[in-house]
């Protein structure tokens, strides 16, 4: 739906000319399952969003609507307890409780919710919605928010309320991406430098098609098997925090003790991390040969060291791995199905994007979505 056809429609059922908020999905280009491991991540918010058309109205209630769920309101009190209903809505009160929790009150007001993220592809439609709703609930309070708090309250709603232990890098993208640039994101000290994207490339994103579900316990498992592998490594060097603190000759020595599938986990994190820093520095030196090259051998890493990878998403990388034009692939977001993020020559990204997907076709069977995505600008309001 066009945001104009959302304001008239609100306009139509509350009878007033809502305002309205809008937050993007993200694509990570590199450094996956490492935000939560206070490492590295480079993500670009996209050029889809969800949208929220607000306005206050009368009552001690939000009435809240998804165009994606059309069935019925859904009334949620503000102020007072609350409790999961085990739907979409929970990212709404949950976002709703974290600001509560933050002391912003919240008055009675109506939210009409459109989105043109796809649910459940690795672009982060949650915090997409969970962006676009604070801004909403922080306009409706007349209270304003630093964007990285914003960004600190909808990571807390996702993960203390909804149950996704999820990191802060979806958030952050959507909330403070930047025109024409990645976000270089140290997930420790939470500082953002912006990395221009060099004009030689574009972005390419391919939809396996396969719908993921991070509530769904592998994602939470991962992060349970980081935190038993940073007990071992504490045990021979007491200065490890986390596994960004660990380097490669400490992983080696650890490595009887860590077993097998603690030892791969906390290879995989300790060398994605170096993957991110390197990669930006082949961003900035336009060594885009190295860059893609490090795009494999994240997908490499996530596929055999961290076992987040499906069939689906390892042949879209191969097929794109055959195309002169890509210079890299791999997996994005968190895994088990969604998309491919494509680092193209620029001005290749529509033909290649083709040929992908007739090869994928052929193989899997069904025509995969995709689309060309330019580093979008961040949340806003109005
Ligand atoms: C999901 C989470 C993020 C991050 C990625 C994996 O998108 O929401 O916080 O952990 O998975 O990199």
């Amino acid at each position: 739906m066009t945001e104009d056809a959302l304001r008239r429609e609100f306009g139509d059922r509350f009878g007033r000319e809502p305002r309205v908020s809008r937050a993007p999905g993200r694509v990570n280009l590199i450094g996956e399952h490492t935000d939560y491991n206070d490492g590295f991540v480079l993500p670009i918010a996209i050029g889809m969003s969800t949208r929220v058309a607000f306005a206050p109205v009368p009552g001690r209630e939000l009435i809240v609507r998804s165009t994606a769920f059309p069935q019925a309101d859904v009334r949620l009190a503000v102020g007072g307890d609350r409790a999961r209903r085990g739907d979409w809505s929970d990212y709404v009160q949950g976002v709703l409780w974290s600001l509560e929790a933050a002391s912003v009150r919240v008055p009675a007001a109506a939210l009409w919710i459109d989105s043109d993220v796809p649910l459940g592809a690795g672009l982060s439609s949650s915090a997409s919605l969970e962006v676009a709703v604070g801004g909403a609930l922080l306009a409706l309070a007349e209270h304003s928010m630093p964007g990285e708090e914003l960004a600190l309250a909808c990571q807390r709603a996702e993960s203390e309320f909804v149950g996704t232990r999820c990191g802060i890098m979806d958030p952050f993208a959507s909330r403070l991406g930047r025109d024409g640039a990645a976000l270089l994101l140290d997930c420790r000290s939470r500082q953002l430098t912006a990395v221009a994207m060099p004009p030689a490339v574009e972005v390419l994103i391919v939809h396996s098609g396969v719908r993921h579900d991070l509530a769904a316990g592998e994602y939470n498992r991962r992060r349970s098997e980081c935190e038993t592998a940073v007990g071992v490594l504490q045990a021979l060097d007491p200065r490890v925090g986390s596994l960004r603190d660990v380097d490669p000759s400490l992983l080696e020595r650890a490595r009887g003790r860590l077993g097998r599938v603690g030892y791969r986990r906390a290879r995989h994190v300790v060398g994605e991390n170096t993957r991110v820093l390197a990669f930006v520095e082949d961003l900035r030196a336009v060594d885009l040969e190295a860059a893609g090259r490090r795009l494999f051998a994240s997908h490499a890493s996530l596929r055999d060291d961290y076992d987040v990878s499906c069939a689906e998403l390892d042949a879209l990388v191969e097929i794109a791995r055959g195309q002169e034009a890509v210079l890299g692939a791999r997996l994005t977001g968190g895994g088990f199905g969604g998309c491919t993020v494509n680092l193209v020559r620029a001005g290749h990204g529509p033909l290649v994007g083709d040929r992908i997907a007739a090869e994928y076709e052929r193989r899997a069977g069904r025509r995969p979505e995709r689309w060309i995505t330019r580093a979008a600008p961040g949340a806003t309001v109005d």
